[in-house]
């Protein structure tokens, strides 16, 4: 399968570390030094299907395709305000998809995790375009008043269009079950039967623990895709890594030794955006023209689950 659109949406809302804070016990230093983010967008207004619909369509229009022309859609979201039906049908329904559709919740690696289904269908015959969404707001997971998570979050939505095509060389994906690493739950409706303890709480993550977690899968991950299509770091020209952290980034490139045109980046003003992060950043480096036919583009991301994926293609 090869990409032929990409589109992405924002929302409105620019939060400033020195807006943060204003309510919290922390500073721009201490949140730049830590994870090079400056600033990120967050819902306010919004909706998040209103933003991963804006991206499809963007997307859409990008490869030249209809909705109709679409066979299969695939929708990355780990928390929405929707239970049933999935957000792949509300954001299908505003687009105008009727293919079928299928939501995964596989935290910051969705986009290769949607990767890998997508290209299994088109490597069976069963599909010649496929949308691929990515729609999130992890500002919606974490308490306002965990200052160790809620400055690293931004919201978004990321999309890609997919058609037939040999580009994709390589594509891994790991998972190592470790749930009280990155974990959130919350109580479900009371019934006059439950007799379990139950209890609701905000987004919980061991920073250390994940950090070091991203750093080794990820340039095991990619080292490990490199060996199996006999490329080199060097005939590598993008890196496009999950943007969680400027100092997770920055690890993985000194540990695979790549300079650092070659590592886009736009964590500074966006924050960490679980799965959509790697199809907002590919969406924006696309629309900058940075990306010549025949280009390899290496993705990496890695998250709750815990889960790590990477996929090399060709552009
Ligand atoms: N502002 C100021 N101080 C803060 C703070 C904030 N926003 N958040 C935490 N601190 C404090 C802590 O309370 C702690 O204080 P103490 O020493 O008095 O207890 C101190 O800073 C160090 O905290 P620690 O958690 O050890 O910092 P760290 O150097 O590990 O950095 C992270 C924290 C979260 C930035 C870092 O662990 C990280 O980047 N982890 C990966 C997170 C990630 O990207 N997750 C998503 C992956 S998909």
């Amino acid at each position: 399968m090869k990409i032929i659109g990409t589109g992405s949406a924002l929302p409105r809302k620019q939060v400033t570390n020195d807006d943060l804070s204003k309510f919290l016990d922390t500073s721009d230093e201490w949140i730049v030094t830590r994870t090079g983010i400056r600033s990120r967008h967050v819902i306010s207004d919004e909706k998040v299907e209103d933003l991963g619909a804006e991206a499809a369509r963007k997307a859409l229009a990008d490869a030249g395709l209809q909705a109709s022309d679409i066979d299969f859609f695939i929708c990355s979201n780990v928390i929405s305000e929707h239970i049933t039906p999935g957000l792949s049908c509300i954001i299908g329904q505003q687009v105008g998809l009727t293919c079928p559709m299928i939501d995964i919740n596989c935290a910051c690696p969705g986009f290769i995790y949607a990767m890998d289904i997508a290209q299994t269908y088109f490597e069976a015959g069963k599909v010649n375009n496929v949308l691929i969404v990515c729609a999130e707001e992890p500002t919606r997971m974490t308490s306002w008043e965990d200052r160790a998570t809620c400055v690293l979050f931004g919201d978004g939505a990321g999309a890609a269009v997919f058609t037939k095509g040999d580009n994709m060389k390589a594509i891994k994906l790991n998972a190592e079950p470790s749930i009280d690493k990155i974990y959130e739950h919350r109580i479900l409706e009371p019934t006059p039967f439950i007799t379990k303890e139950e209890d609701s709480v905000p987004l919980q993550m061991k920073g250390r623990e994940v950090f070091r977690f991203a750093v080794s899968t990820s340039i095991r991950d990619i080292n490990e895709l490199l060996a199996k299509t006999g490329l080199t770091i060097e005939d590598a020209d993008h890196f496009l890594i999950h943007q969680a952290n400027m100092r997770i980034v920055e690890g993985i490139r000194s540990g695979l030794g790549v300079p650092e045109e070659k590592f886009p980046t736009n964590i500074a003003t966006h924050g960490n955006s679980s799965s959509a992060s790697c199809p907002i950043l590919l969406d924006e480096l696309n629309r900058e023209g940075r990306f010549k036919k025949g280009d390899i583009i290496v993705f990496s991301a890695f998250g709750a689950g815990l889960l790590s994926a990477a996929a090399i293609m060709e552009w």
